[in-house]
């Protein structure tokens, strides 16, 4: 890469890097996924949350902040869900599973 090309890289990252020392953002994670291996859940369950019958990814949008942690805490332990939702809800820290729990939940 050239030195100018090389000079735009650092100062993306500059702009960027101050965003990863936020709290998660929940609706990030939901439509871009954690950065670290969950996958964008968005991709699965829809855009709005509303879920997608043809791959059995169910609603999400409301669901209570309780209700998909305790999803989420099952899959991460192998109980249960398929082997992607068992995978995304490893890859997800505490702080992220809390940030999209609460996105979904005050999603209509
Ligand atoms: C590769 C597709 C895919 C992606 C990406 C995905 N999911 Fe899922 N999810 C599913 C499927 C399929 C199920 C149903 C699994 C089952 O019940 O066996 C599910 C189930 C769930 C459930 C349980 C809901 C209920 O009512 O039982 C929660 C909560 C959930 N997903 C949250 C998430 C979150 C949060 C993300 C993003 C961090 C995410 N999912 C990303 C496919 C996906």
């Amino acid at each position: 890469m050239k030195l100018k090309a090389w000079m735009a890289v650092v100062a993306a990252i500059m702009v960027i890097a101050p965003a990863f020392a936020e709290p998660p953002d929940g609706k990030q994670i939901f439509l871009h996924g954690n950065g670290a291996g969950a996958m964008p859940c968005a991709a699965c369950h829809g855009v709005d949350a509303r879920g997608n019958t043809s791959i059995g990814a169910p609603k999400l949008a409301g669901l209570p902040v309780g209700v998909i942690e305790s999803a989420l805490a099952q899959f991460a332990h192998g109980g249960g869900g398929n082997a992607s939702m068992q995978y995304i809800a490893q890859a997800l820290n505490p702080a992220e599973t809390d940030a999209v729990a609460s996105y979904l939940a005050n999603l209509k």
